[in-house]
């Protein structure tokens, strides 16, 4: 699968980890292909996570028999050399339904459960608001859907700068709380707030 967009690694710089969690080396997103679905089965999840996310599998299916494979764009978040999560970003006719044309939208976000609670999911978040800046400066909301029952991230998301929309969207297990960021205010809140960071 071609991934035409995603040729620019996104490196966090350690100033900003160290404001999540200190001692981290640094951290960057790297593009990933269909051909590396065996290293991203092995972000292993606890049993009662994978319906979360997804199965690996089912998401690589997924991402074979796409429509629209330039714009799906699946990113290893990397940190000390080692796939620790995985994400997609899908735009365009890739949207999902719930989505509307002119946002960009998570899916099947996951840091392997070896790596959990370490400040990585909020650093992926942030590294996706990152490629939104750098790569679609045109696009200005974040947009993604995390199960009703999936506390644990909701939180995850809402301290990353994700509000609540408050709408709902009814999925195959359960209902969805739809959540928005707006990547300009991020941007802003960034600046104020003395990260900054360029890339
Ligand atoms: C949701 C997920 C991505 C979060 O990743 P993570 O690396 O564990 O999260 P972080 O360590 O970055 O935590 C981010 C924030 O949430 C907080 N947090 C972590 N665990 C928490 C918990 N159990 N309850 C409340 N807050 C919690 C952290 O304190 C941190 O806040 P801080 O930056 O103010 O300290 C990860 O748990 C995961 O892969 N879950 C399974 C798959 C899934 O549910 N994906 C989401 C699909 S929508």
């Amino acid at each position: 699968m071609k991934s035409r967009s995603d040729d620019q690694r996104i490196i966090l710089p350690n100033s900003r980890i160290a404001r999540i969690r200190p001692k981290l080396d640094d951290i960057d997103l790297r593009p990933v292909s269909i051909f590396d679905r065996a290293a991203i089965r092995r972000l292993v999840l606890d049993p009662e996570q994978e319906q979360f996310a997804g199965s690996v599998d089912a998401i690589f299916d997924g991402l074979q028999n796409s429509r629209h494979p330039d714009l799906e764009h699946p990113f290893a978040i990397v940190a000390l050399g080692l796939r620790i999560g995985f994400f997609i970003l899908r735009e365009k006719e890739a949207l999902p339904d719930w989505a509307p044309r002119e946002v960009i939208t998570m899916h099947s976000f996951r840091i392997c459960r070896t790596h959990q609670g370490k400040g990585y999911g909020r650093a992926g978040s942030d590294l996706a608001i990152a490629w939104m800046r750098h790569n679609r400066t045109d696009v200005r909301q974040l947009m993604l859907a995390v199960n009703a029952r999936n506390a644990l991230a909701r939180a995850v998301y809402l301290k990353s700068g994700f509000i609540d929309t408050g709408a709902i969207f009814r999925g195959p297990i359960g209902d969805q709380h739809l959540l928005s960021l707006d990547v300009q205010r991020q941007e802003d809140d960034q600046k104020f707030h003395g990260y900054g960071f360029s890339i």
